[in-house]
């Protein structure tokens, strides 16, 4: 983390179109030098957030604060921020070195600066050499790095990605999202990344939002919305997930949870409100195993494979049970089940997870 670092506060910030509510008392808090994701599905505000705290737009009510400077009326020239979009927007006409310099020139930075500047900041997204190109001599993941650099050259207070990688090959997405958490780590700039492929967003960040509908749906660092997922929405959308109904019973941190046909034993955390009665589950397919003989007969729910596709090193299945269909994945060097086969499904107790809020919508 540099020296400069700042963090990042919104306060009750809401923004309104007309009357879409495109954003609804949103209170985050980005801490200094981290990258956080803004995650969620088509349409939740991701992008209206990050033209707020650009300044690219204004908030209808609320405050932004960059460290202790209340930035909330300041146009977006004067927040110093850094922003990489989806298209690149490279300037077609000028070269790699010109297109990175842009911002310098017009701040009327000293010449000999300028050149060191982006000497320095082309080493940093491995496209030194390439100074005098032009932006169609360049594949997409490079224009992306120019774009990231161009950005960066400015030491912004800020960085802001609005779907960075949307119009790049999946191979190539792998290696430019490590090159973007890299240099967002050795920068140690406060940025904000928009995404809505999960895998990106558990990817690159230190912390994920997960946006639903204009409001915040849960906040935390990737693993614990991936285990300790609040509402059947993060569930659902954070990694894959068989979400069933069951019954929990029981005291403290003993208790049983109920679903199809048998009875399980959990622990659960004492901390966590977990009312008996009608709970959901999120049975993550990689605690599913699935098995031919059953000695333990109130322990496995009854099944019939009722799909199965071959896919490489592992095959996928779904099975029919009386808690629903359940989907599941298995290495293809284990034994392998046929549609209509019968089969008992051992879930594995300790990775169950008890969704603690019960969520209407879903
Ligand atoms: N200028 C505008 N005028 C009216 N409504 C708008 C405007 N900009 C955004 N909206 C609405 O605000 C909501 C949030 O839009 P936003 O662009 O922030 O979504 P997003 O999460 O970035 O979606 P996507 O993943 O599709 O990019 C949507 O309902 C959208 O239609
Ligand atoms: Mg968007």
């Amino acid at each position: 983390m540099t020296d400069s670092s700042i963090k990042i506060v919104l306060k009750n910030v809401s923004k309104h179109f007309g009357k879409v509510r495109a954003l609804d008392g949103i209170d985050i808090e980005f801490a200094q030098g981290t990258l956080t994701t803004l995650l969620g599905p088509s349409g939740c505000g991701k992008t209206t957030l990050l033209r707020l705290v650009s300044g690219l737009e204004p908030v209808t009510t609320g405050e932004i604060w960059f460290g202790d400077e209340n930035v909330t009326g300041l146009s977006a020239t004067r927040r110093d921020v850094g922003m990489v979009f989806q298209s690149y927007a490279l300037f077609p006409h000028m070269t790699v070195a010109q297109n990175v310099g842009y911002g310098l020139r017009v701040l009327k930075t000293a010449p000999e600066e300028i050149e060191s500047r982006i000497r320095e900041v082309l080493q940093m997204v491995a496209m030194d050499g390439y100074q005098s190109r032009y932006p169609d001599e360049l594949s997409g993941g490079q224009q992306q790095r120019v774009a990231v650099a161009r950005a960066m050259v400015l030491r912004p207070k800020v960085l802001l990605f609005d779907e960075p990688l949307s119009n790049i090959d999946s191979k190539l997405r792998r290696s430019m999202r490590e090159d973007i958490r890299r240099l967002q780590q050795l920068s140690g700039i406060t940025s904000i990344y928009v995404t809505h492929d999960q895998a990106e967003a558990m990817a690159v960040s230190d912390e994920i939002i997960l946006m639903r509908n204009g409001t915040i749906e849960q906040q935390g660092p990737p693993q614990s919305l991936y285990h300790y997922p609040a509402t059947v929405f993060v569930a659902d959308f954070i990694g894959e997930s068989n979400i069933i109904t069951a019954e929990l019973i029981g005291s403290g941190g003993k208790r049983q949870i109920v679903f199809g046909d048998i009875k399980i034993s959990v622990s659960v955390d004492e901390q966590m409100p977990y009312a008996n009665g009608p709970v959901k589950l999120s049975l993550r397919p990689e605690i599913i195993e699935l098995l031919n003989s059953n000695p333990n007969a109130d322990q496995r729910l009854k099944g019939v494979i009722v799909q199965r596709a071959y896919m490489g090193p592992v095959i996928e299945y779904s099975v029919e049970t009386k808690a629903g269909t359940l989907f599941t994945r298995v290495p293809a060097h284990s034994h392998q089940f046929q549609v209509n086969e019968k089969v008992y499904v051992h879930i594995h107790p300790d990775e169950i997870i008890i969704i603690p809020e019960n969520d209407d919508n879903n």
